[in-house]
């Protein structure tokens, strides 16, 4: 690889967004010798905490947000819903990577799904909803109605039977613009983590199998136990999903494991995942660090699992039980700094490396 296409340590990375990923990003940076600056609306973000600095600014703010990128060399981002101006204003100045193409996509659910397919990667069955017709037309159901901009973890989804749950679902969710997707009768969930540098390589992860409750992931278990075929599968659209978005960096792609065996997209995430924490503590390289090597233009780490190992999530006041966990020798405990435990938050998580209980976890 020509040394110029290189950011070398010692560069200072730029990361829109202040949450726990761009605070894992920063750390991840730092480890190789990596500044980081990050780009906030909150004067206090979390990522703050362990970078060399942080703009405070919103997302449409052009002055400060070229304030910002003049002082990185490389920026990224660590959520899919920065505005595609905030990211056209920042390539301005430097590169952004991954860029515009993958938000543009995974910040809408009904292009997303539509991207998907058209990359041969399927999916449920679904339907727009956004118009009393949509709803007298709606053949998808039982189905899951969500709003196409703005859900996680969850969040502007609602389970729908009939027609007339869909029209108060509809209603209750603000009559907005919103994606109607038949309810998958899934085996499991999985997830596969993409890098792509630089020079066109693409790396994969390990796939992890994964746990929701209430629409939360809470763990993430690797080896997941899965057959070989359903794994490549797996594997195997991550990647045709990371190069049909000429991506440089990660994405993440969640799936649905039919009983049927056949492996279907749920939704992607062009950055850092939290079904892909685990790999800070069990895998020759970490997500975060992959993504690094990736938008730096570095050889991409290797993907090999050092020890099995299940990730849980802390959500609420779960991080409460810190002082438990810190003592328990299979734990890595990770908290991510936030100083107001709200229910449903993620305030943290744990790795439990090398002997954690094989039971499953509770659904
Ligand atoms: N079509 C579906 N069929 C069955 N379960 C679903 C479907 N869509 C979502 N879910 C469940 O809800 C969870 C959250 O939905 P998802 O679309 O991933 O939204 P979020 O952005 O909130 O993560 C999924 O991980 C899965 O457990
Ligand atoms: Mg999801």
């Amino acid at each position: 690889m020509p040394v110029n296409t290189i950011t070398p340590p010692g560069s200072t990375i730029g990361i829109l967004g202040g949450g726990q990923l761009g605070r894992m990003i920063a750390l991840a940076g730092a480890r190789l010798g990596y500044r980081s600056i990050i780009y906030s609306p909150e004067a206090d973000a979390i990522a703050g905490q362990v970078s060399a600095g942080l703009i405070q600014g919103s997302y449409d703010d052009e002055a400060a947000l070229a304030r910002f990128a003049a002082q990185a060399d490389v920026i990224t981002y660590e959520f899919e819903n920065v505005p595609e101006q905030a990211v056209a204003e920042c390539e301005r100045h430097r590169p952004v990577r991954p860029g515009i193409k993958p938000i543009h996509f995974a910040q809408h659910r009904l292009r997303e799904k539509a991207f998907f397919r058209q990359a041969g990667i399927g999916t449920a069955d679904y339907q727009p909803i956004g118009s009393e017709a949509d709803l007298a037309a709606a053949t998808a159901l039982p189905g899951i109605l969500k709003t196409c901009t703005e859900g996680y973890d969850g969040k502007g989804q609602a389970r729908v039977t009939t027609r007339d749950g869909l029209k108060a679902a509809w209603d209750r969710l603000g009559r907005r613009e919103c994606i109607l997707e038949a309810l998958v009768d899934f085996q499991c969930e999985i997830s596969a983590i993409v890098a792509r540098g630089l020079d066109g390589t693409t790396r994969c992860f390990p796939i992890g199998l994964n746990h929701h409750r209430d629409g939360i992931l809470r763990t993430t278990t690797v080896p997941s136990g899965l057959p070989e075929t359903v794994l490549a599968r797996a594997e195997q659209l991550g990647v045709q999903l990371a190069l049909s978005l000429d991506l440089v960096g990660l994405v993440a792609l969640e799936m649905f494991v039919t009983r049927d065996g056949r492996v279907l997209a749920n939704e992607m995430a062009p950055r850092p995942h939290n079904s892909g924490h685990w790999t800070i503590d069990a895998c020759a390289t970490s997500q975060f660090e992959q993504l690094v090597r990736a938008i730096c233009g570095l050889p991409l780490g290797a993907v090999d699992v050092l020890a099995p190992s299940r990730m849980e999530n802390l959500i609420g006041d779960e991080a409460d039980g810190w002082l438990r966990i810190v003592a328990d020798p299979t734990a890595r405990l990770h908290l991510y700094g936030k100083a107001k435990v709200r229910p449903g938050r993620k305030m943290g998580h744990v790795t439990y490396v090398g002997s954690w209980d094989p039971s499953p976890p509770n659904p």
